[in-house]
């Protein structure tokens, strides 16, 4: 089980809350003067233990929490975040049918929208809702009698937990969508299964392969990370589910590509007539690269928006030249920030970042990860 949450301090919540207050106002010179604001907000914490962000607070809170995600590469947008407010909402079923209408407005019928859902935040009187979900969307993986996985073997403890929760699994593919598993306040985890309207996916075929035809590859449009809490100056809202849009190595150097995710990389060789008997011909990095360019050309035939490294990579430096003038420093994490493939090829590669964490913040707390592998799923 998960550790409690230990509660904050009411010193802790106004320091926090002053902190924030006092750099939305410093970033939007048109929220004018903090200090009635500062005012306000005091009362309410001695009064009640915590306080209510204005929508102009919850907005620019959310985008600079994005602004602050040092394993991100795609932060130049980050003040184009569209935020949808739904801090009324308390229930799995409404946080549910919530998401299903995030997915549609961020899918946007393939010109994917950067967007996040903020549900009700953790109280003094009680702990907010929670997806247990890592993912909105996400594909199952089923654990074979032989002990291989078919599917997404990162997703297999869900799977199986979700299925002890009684969903009684999909067709049996390598790419079934799993449900979404919310747990609203004062209530246990449950399961909904996304209606097919809201999930885009993707068949992957490269742009000269034959042999790829067929084949019965796929990826989902839009990556929305649903069991990071969102915190901003001393309020805490555990289900705020965000999604930017895909990067073409993701999918095609990670996702499909590793030994304990698809494993692709031996049949795609296989397709390209490659030699596999030896590491020094260089068929992983050779059917790595074409499994990318099939990525990227699949997304692009689908008219669905995804960006390539060497794009995004270029964008980063831009980003940081932005905020340098702002007079902002950007913290960074190299291992994260470098793409998993062809990295010196890229400007993010030869230079070294400040990991320092600044806040407001998206973070994993202690039990997301167990939650994510359905862990207590019963
Ligand atoms: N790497 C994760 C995945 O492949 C998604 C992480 C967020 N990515 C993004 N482009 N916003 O599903």
């Amino acid at each position: 089980m998960e550790i409690l949450q230990q509660r904050s301090t009411v010193a802790q919540v106004w320091a926090a809350a002053e902190e924030f207050i006092r750099l939305h106002h410093r970033e939007n010179p048109e929220a004018g003067s903090p200090f009635k604001r500062l005012a306000q907000v005091r009362d309410e914490i001695e009064t009640t233990g915590s306080y209510r962000h204005t929508p102009l607070e919850l907005v620019h809170g959310a985008r600079v929490a994005w602004r602050n995600s040092n394993r991100c590469i795609g932060r130049l947008y980050w003040n184009s975040l569209r935020v949808r407010d739904h801090r009324e909402l308390t229930g799995a079923d409404e946080i549910a049918a919530q998401c299903v209408e995030h997915l549609r407005e961020a899918t946007n019928a393939g010109r994917v929208r950067p967007t996040i859902t903020v549900f009700a935040p953790d109280t003094p009187e009680r702990p907010g809702p929670v997806i247990w979900s890592e993912q909105l969307i996400r594909y199952a993986g089923y654990a074979c009698a032989d002990g291989t996985t078919l599917g997404d073997p990162r997703n297999a403890g869900f799977t199986a937990g979700v299925r002890r929760l009684g969903w009684p699994g999909g067709p049996g593919t390598p790419f079934d969508v799993l449900p979404m598993v919310v747990q609203g306040c004062d209530d246990k985890p449950r399961w909904f299964e996304l209606p097919p309207d809201a999930v885009l996916e993707v068949p992957i075929e490269h742009p000269e392969g034959d042999r790829w035809r067929d084949w019965g590859l796929r990826w989902h449009a839009v990556p929305a990370i649903s069991n990071m809490r969102l915190e901003i100056g001393g309020v805490s809202y555990p289900a705020a589910p965000f999604n930017g849009w895909y990067m073409g190595t993701e999918i095609g150097a990670r996702n499909l590509a590793d030994t304990d995710r698809y494993d692709l990389l031996p049949a795609v060789a296989r397709r390209l007539g490659l030699d596999t008997s030896s590491d020094r011909s260089l068929w992983k990095d050779r059917a790595l690269v074409e499994l990318n360019r099939a990525v990227l050309d699949s997304f692009d035939r689908a008219g669905v928006t995804i960006t390539d490294h060497h794009t995004e990579a270029q964008r980063f430096m831009t980003h940081m030249e932005r905020e340098r003038r702002k007079g902002r420093e950007v913290g960074a994490d190299w291992s994260w920030i470098v793409p998993p493939m062809s990295g010196s090829t890229t400007p993010v590669f030869h230079r070294t970042y400040e990991d320092t964490e600044s806040s407001p913040a998206y973070v994993h707390d202690a039990g997301a990860q167990a939650r994510a592998q359905g862990h207590d799923l019963v």
